[in-house]
C-alpha cells in the first residue's frame, strides 16, 4: 500500500508539472482527490491492514493529499499569472498611436448673432426678457398701439390662432409684458422667434428672430438711444461704423426712425453689399409713445423710454455677407461650416 501511495504522489507530481489550463488541473484534482479518485479508493482498502499499520499508512496518505492539494494549488496560481500576463500582453495598447479625432459641432450663424448680441448689452447693464410666441393680439398689436383695423396689421399679417391669439409679429409685446410687471428703471433686450404670414424668399420668411429692446427711465432722451446704438453697432460691424437715423413711423414711438450703419465693405462709398448707398439698414427704433406707456402702467409725465428693435436674420446675413435667407433653416452643413 505503502508503493502504491508512493506512485500516486509520484504520477500526479508529473501530470501535474506539465498542465496546460485551470480545466486540465481541474481533472487532475478530480482524479486523485475526488471522491472516485485514485487516492480516496487506496484509503478504502485501509480496513484490511492490521493495527500496527493502519496509522502509518494514515499518515502517509494523509501527507500524499497534502503534498498533492499545495501542487495543485501553486499549479492554478502559475498558470492563472501566465494567463493574465498573455492577456495583457494581446490587449496592449500603443498609446503613442493617433487619437480619432471629435467632431466638434458649433453655434448656428443665427445664435452666434443673438449670443453677441447679448453679450453687447448685458455689459451695458440690460437684462434679458423674454415672452411667448403664441400671443394675446391684445400684447402684440391692441398695447402696442396698433387698434383693430389700423392699418400696420397689414404689413404684419400673421397667423391667427383665434380672434384674440395671435403668432407674435415682433418682439415688442415683451416691452409691454415688462413694463406691466416692473417698475422702472427698465433696462432690457428681447430676443426672440416671431412670424408673419409672408412668402419664402431670399429675404423673406414666416418665421424670423428680432431683438427688441427697451429703456424706460427718468430723462431718458433720443441721444441716450442714439449713444445706445453707436456703441451696439461699433461692437458689431466694426470700430469705424458710423450709425444714420431717417425719420420714419411706427405705431408705438414717436418720434420714429429708421436706423443705418454706415457699410462695412466700402466704409460709405458705395459697393456691392450696400447696392451703392454706402448705408445698411439695419434697425427700427424711437421714443416709446406716452400712449403705450399710459397703457402699460407708466406715467408718461414722469418717465420716458426708447425702444428699438432689430432683425437677426438681416444683422447675420450683413455680418457673414449671405445673400439668401433661406440658407439658415435649410441645416446644410457646409454652409454652417463656415461661420
Ligand atoms: N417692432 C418693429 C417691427 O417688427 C421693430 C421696432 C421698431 C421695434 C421700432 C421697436 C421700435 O421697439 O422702437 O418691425
Amino acid at each position: 500500500m505503502k508503493e502504491q501511495l508512493n506512485g500516486i504522489q509520484a504520477s500526479a507530481e508529473k501530470e501535474l508539472a506539465t498542465a496546460q489550463s485551470i480545466q486540465e488541473l481541474e481533472n487532475l484534482r478530480v482524479k486523485y482527490l475526488g471522491k472516485k479518485g485514485e487516492l480516496t479508493s487506496v484509503l478504502r482498502g485501509m480496513g484490511a491492514l492490521s493495527a500496527e499499520e493502519r496509522p502509518v499508512i494514515g499518515q502517509l496518505a494523509n501527507e500524499v493529499r497534502v503534498f498533492i492539494e499545495s501542487r495543485l494549488d501553486k499549479a492554478v496560481k502559475d498558470l492563472a499569472g501566465k494567463e493574465r500576463t498573455l492577456k495583457l500582453k494581446q490587449e496592449i495598447i500603443d498609446i503613442t498611436m493617433p487619437g480619432k479625432k471629435a467632431n466638434f459641432g458649433r453655434r448656428h450663424p443665427l445664435t452666434q448673432v443673438v449670443d453677441e448680441i447679448k453679450e453687447v448689452f448685458l455689459g451695458m447693464g440690460y437684462q434679458i426678457a423674454e415672452g411667448p410666441e403664441v400671443e394675446l393680439d391684445y400684447f402684440n398689436f391692441e398695447a402696442m398701439n396698433i387698434p383693430k383695423n389700423h392699418p400696420s396689421r397689414d404689413v404684419q399679417d400673421t397667423f391667427y390662432i383665434d380672434d384674440n391669439v395671435v403668432l407674435r409679429t415682433h418682439t415688442s409685446p415683451v416691452q409691454a409684458r415688462v413694463m406691466k410687471s416692473q417698475n422702472p428703471p427698465i433696462r432690457v433686450i428681447c430676443p426672440g422667434r416671431v412670424y408673419r404670414s409672408d412668402e419664402v424668399d431670399a429675404t423673406h420668411s414666416p418665421v424670423f428672430h428680432q431683438v427688441e429692446g427697451l429703456v424706460v427711465d427718468k430723462g431718458v432722451t433720443m441721444g441716450d438711444l442714439v449713444g445706445t446704438l453707436q456703441v451696439f453697432a461699433k461692437v458689431l460691424f466694426g470700430e469705424n461704423t458710423k450709425i444714420r437715423l431717417r425719420p420714419h413711423h411706427f405705431p408705438f414711438t414717436e418720434p420714429s426712425a429708421e436706423v443705418d450703419v454706415s457699410c462695412w465693405g466700402c466704409g460709405g462709398s458705395g459697393c456691392r453689399i450696400c447696392k451703392g448707398e454706402g448705408w445698411v439698414e439695419i434697425l427700427g427704433a424711437g421714443m416709446v409713445s406716452p400712449k403705450v406707456l399710459r397703457e402699460c402702467g407708466i406715467d408718461p409725465n414722469v418717465y420716458s423710454g426708447f425702444a428699438f428693435g432689430l432683425g437677426v436674420e438681416r444683422v447675420a446675413m450683413a455680418r457673414f455677407n449671405i445673400d439668401d435667407m433661406r440658407l439658415f433653416t435649410e441645416n446644410d452643413v457646409r454652409f454652417l461650416k463656415q461661420f
